[in-house]
């Protein structure tokens, strides 16, 4: 398989990629509760991509009809947006976007509470934990990230955290890597083992995207072909930041105030 390494100057436009990609995302966690329904924010997305000179980089891909995946509770990643899929307060929800710049892609994700009077405080603290644990689980295994890791080392790390605080990474999705496509090889698993899989080469960005569960990490897929969803129906969260993989180390593409977790 060949793993393509990426010129400085392709770099530098990545870069910008992600930091725009970071501001269309701040974008639609502002607007989020002023939108009735997964579509209104859709169209909050698209409209911020346009404005910022980018295509979207979902709209097609392998016939995905949106901008953005917008997935709630139970809905684990790829939710299509859709104006009978109300927004409303006590939600969790996952932003997922993808963008096309000068050629080059970015890809980045996070994952909301929408703050309830109506949900009890044991159950606030259990899913602000929850994203808490997603998210950290990316700069937990930062520090092994550099040139000639393997994807097995990635996921071990990542599911080692995870797994220490008492949820579940799920095996059906992983992460990739990006930049002439959405999609690049190697992919970058959530779970793993050290010493397995392909290396990770320099001069190459990874999509790391935790996916972690509270209850089992089997998931099923919905009707309309996409929304991905856990099988027990039990809450979930998403989170996904762009690395550039360097000789001795690591840098984080998108922005922490982008895709930390918020309660909204
Ligand atoms: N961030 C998701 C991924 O890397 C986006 C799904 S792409 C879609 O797989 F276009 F299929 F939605
Ligand atoms: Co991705």
């Amino acid at each position: 398989m060949i793993i393509e390494k990426k010129s400085d100057k392709e770099i530098k436009i990545i870069k910008e990629a992600a930091e725009i990609l970071s501001q269309i995302i701040l974008k639609a966690k502002k607007s989020i509760l002023k939108c009735n329904s997964t579509l209104d924010l859709e169209n909050i997305i698209c409209d911020t991509i346009k404005k910022y000179n980018c295509e979207p980089a979902f709209k097609g891909y392998r016939g995905y009809p949106a901008c953005s995946c917008i997935s709630i509770d139970d809905e684990l990643v790829h939710g299509i947006p859709n104006k009978n899929k109300k927004i409303k307060r006590g939600q969790v929800v996952s932003i997922d976007i993808g963008i096309k710049y000068k050629n080059l892609y970015a890809d980045a994700a996070t994952t909301v509470f929408l703050d309830s009077q109506d949900i009890d405080i044991e159950k606030k603290q259990e899913i602000k934990n929850l994203l808490e644990v997603a998210y950290q689980s990316i700069y937990n295994v930062l520090p092994y990230i550099k040139d000639g890791v393997r994807t097995g080392d990635v996921g071990f790390h990542i599911q080692r955290f995870v797994e220490s605080k008492g949820y579940n990474v799920i095996r059906e999705y992983v992460g990739h890597a990006i930049g002439r496509e959405l999609h690049e090889k190697p992919d970058i698993p959530n779970f793993g083992n050290p010493g397995e899989g392909l290396r990770i080469l320099s001069n190459t960005v990874i999509c790391v995207e935790p996916m972690v569960s509270i209850g089992d990490w089997h998931t099923v897929v919905d009707k309309d072909g996409w929304t991905v969803r856990m099988k027990d129906g039990k809450l979930c969260a998403h989170f996904e930041h762009m690395i550039l993989v360097r000789e001795q180390d690591s840098q984080i593409l998108t922005d922490h105030e982008a895709i930390k977790p918020e309660i909204i």
